[in-house]
């Protein structure tokens, strides 16, 4: 293997293991360890964690593989951490390809520089910096973001050569990540196909990192409006006991995601804020999520199978009239959606019909379900 993984990282610990020791290099657990089909978290020398990881190899490659990159092309790695991807890149594009390297954390900038270095690698460069602002007026075929955004920034698309590639994990109101595949056509982006996928978040230079994910007892309708909780009906996934029901109600939720931009997801349980404080979450291994109108003080749970609802029946209603929709439509996954990504305001490629739009901080994410013969 010309750029060995282990030789990318310093020491590490595992993913859910933080009370461990770090594993360091040349300890005989570093190598079966470094080689496991995980994500390593980068340790400081003073043995604290960064906020960052090196991806699982196999979820690495197989993006790599979708990005194409083809000899003598340019390539730009937002969120390099130290540099492994970055090396590996500049080997697909060739000596008469360049890769440039993004990475946020001094540390690990350094660290990928000197890598970089070691190898003798003369066709990558580092940068350390923020996202796509140090760059400058460049152009590249390819663009992959190693860290989630949800603010995602609109000079994803003006540093795309028309017809390059773009992979971008994108993150949504409480739900699980995508990680899109996305072509430029014009001044649009156009999704080519879709994962799930779980990357770091991206952060701001000031070290935050954006919380669109409000757990259901910090939100205000909710805790105004526990005692009158009224209207019930029941909602089923195909008979899911309530612990497999989060996952059950994946192609829903994610459905939820795209055609209603005016909701915000929470969930409660194994996977989200646990609440033992109300009777109806007195078991905290039970799962329940819900759809919040934050504007309108009303919020929808759906939980064991019932939806209930908080303060007035905006949210109530509409969670109901998206389900009946859900259903009417064959109930597709998330993944039966197209996505266009273009700069705020403008529209894409191929018009509006049929599409649901949704306004980030920089850009518009148009989405719209594919006909039934090109679902993923
Ligand atoms: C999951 S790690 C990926 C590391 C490496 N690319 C890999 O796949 O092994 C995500 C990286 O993105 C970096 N990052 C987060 N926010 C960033 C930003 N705004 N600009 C540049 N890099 C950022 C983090 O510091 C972290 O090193």
């Amino acid at each position: 293997m010309r750029y060995p993984r282990h030789e990318f990282v310093e020491r590490f610990k595992f993913p859910g293991e933080h009370f461990m020791p770090p594993v360091e290099r040349g300890t005989t657990e570093f190598l079966p360890g470094g080689y496991q089909n995980r994500p390593l978290m980068y340790v400081k020398d003073d043995g604290s964690l960064y906020e960052a990881s090196s991806s699982e190899p196999a979820f690495i490659f197989h993006l790599a593989q979708l990005l194409n990159a083809q000899d003598g092309q340019s390539v730009l790695e937002i969120g390099c951490g130290t540099g492994w991807l970055v090396a590996v890149l500049s080997h697909l594009v060739g000596a008469r390809g360049t890769v440039v390297g993004v990475e946020i954390q001094s540390g690990l900038a350094r660290q990928a520089a000197r890598n970089i270095k070691r190898f003798g690698i003369e066709n990558a460069e580092i940068i350390e910096g923020n996202a796509f602002e140090n760059v400058g007026q460049r152009k590249f075929d390819r663009v992959i973001v190693t860290a989630s955004m949800y603010d995602i920034p609109s000079a994803v698309i003006d540093i795309l050569q028309e017809g390059g590639l773009a992979i971008l994990p994108i993150r949504s109101r409480g739900l699980p990540e995508e990680v899109h595949l996305l072509r430029k056509v014009g001044s649009c982006l156009t999704s080519e196909t879709t994962r799930l996928c779980k990357f770091v978040a991206m952060v701001d230079p000031d070290g935050t990192t954006e919380d669109h994910f409000q757990p259901l007892d910090r939100n205000a309708t909710y805790r105004a409006h526990c005692a009158d909780a009224n209207i019930e009906r029941e909602l089923t996934f195909d008979g899911a006991s309530p612990k497999e029901m989060l996952w059950r109600a994946l192609p829903f939720t994610s459905y939820l995601a795209k055609v209603d931009a005016g909701f915000r997801q929470f969930v409660v349980g194994r996977i989200g804020t646990t609440i033992t404080s109300h009777p109806i979450f007195g078991d905290p291994s039970w799962t329940a999520f819900g759809l919040a109108y934050d504007r309108e003080e009303s919020l929808a749970v759906w939980h064991a199978g019932r939806v209930t609802r908080y303060g007035a029946p905006t949210a109530f209603q509409s969670f109901l009239k998206h389900y009946d929709d859900w259903c009417a439509v064959g109930k597709p996954s998330g993944f039966a959606f197209g996505l266009a990504i273009t700069a705020n305001g403008s529209a894409p490629h191929g018009g509006v019909a049929g599409r649901f739009r949704e306004d980030r901080a920089d850009v518009s994410l148009w989405w719209h379900l594919r006909p039934q013969e090109e679902r993923l």
